[in-house]
């Protein structure tokens, strides 16, 4: 079967791979670009570890075919801070909401996704968004612990807002 020309741009790195038209965006990120750090699971939909952005969405990895990422812009657990650490990933170190690890990328990009449309999610939101990813270790509370620790601690980081003047 000959392959395709899949140009897009991963962690703000334009990459152009040949790919077969049933590789998944997955297989493409692991195996060829050596992007481990998007784990797969069951890869089948169903665990939520290889989550991942496109486009500013967070998309699983393993039901995305590759060539559908044609032009996208991906964003993987390795692209979410290059310099330090995300405070997603700090606050789940911290609060213990990763143990053996396999699902925490998922979480975090599910998790980076929320809190950019949401900054103070409640629980409620937290629990809603991250029900699509399993965790076999942590029993889910610590993760919850984590997004609102994170939640937080970005809020504190961000400008504050103009005050807004009457009449404007
Ligand atoms: Fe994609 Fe489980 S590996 S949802
Ligand atoms: Fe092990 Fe979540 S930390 S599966």
């Amino acid at each position: 079967m000959s392959k395709h020309l899949l140009k897009l741009k991963v962690n703000g790195r334009d990459i152009e791979v040949a790919v077969e038209a049933y590789h998944t965006l997955a297989q493409v990120l692991r195996n060829e670009l050596n992007l481990t750090g998007t784990k797969v699971g069951c890869d089948m939909g169903t665990c939520g570890c290889c989550t991942v952005h496109i486009d500013g969405k967070a998309k699983l990895s393993c039901l995305t075919l590759a060539l559908e990422c044609q032009g996208t812009q991906v964003r993987t657990i390795e692209g979410l801070n290059e310099n330090s650490m995300h405070p997603l990933q700090r606050a789940f170190a911290e609060c213990g909401g990763s143990q053996c690890g396999y699902c925490t990328p998922g979480f975090i990009m599910k998790s980076c996704e929320l809190l950019e449309h949401n900054p103070d999610p409640t629980r409620e939101e937290i629990k809603a968004a991250l029900a699509g990813n399993l965790c076999r270790c942590t029993g889910f509370m610590k993760i919850y612990d984590a997004v609102e620790t994170a939640a937080q601690e970005l809020r504190s980081d961000a400008p504050a807002r103009t005050p807004v003047k009457a009449g404007d």
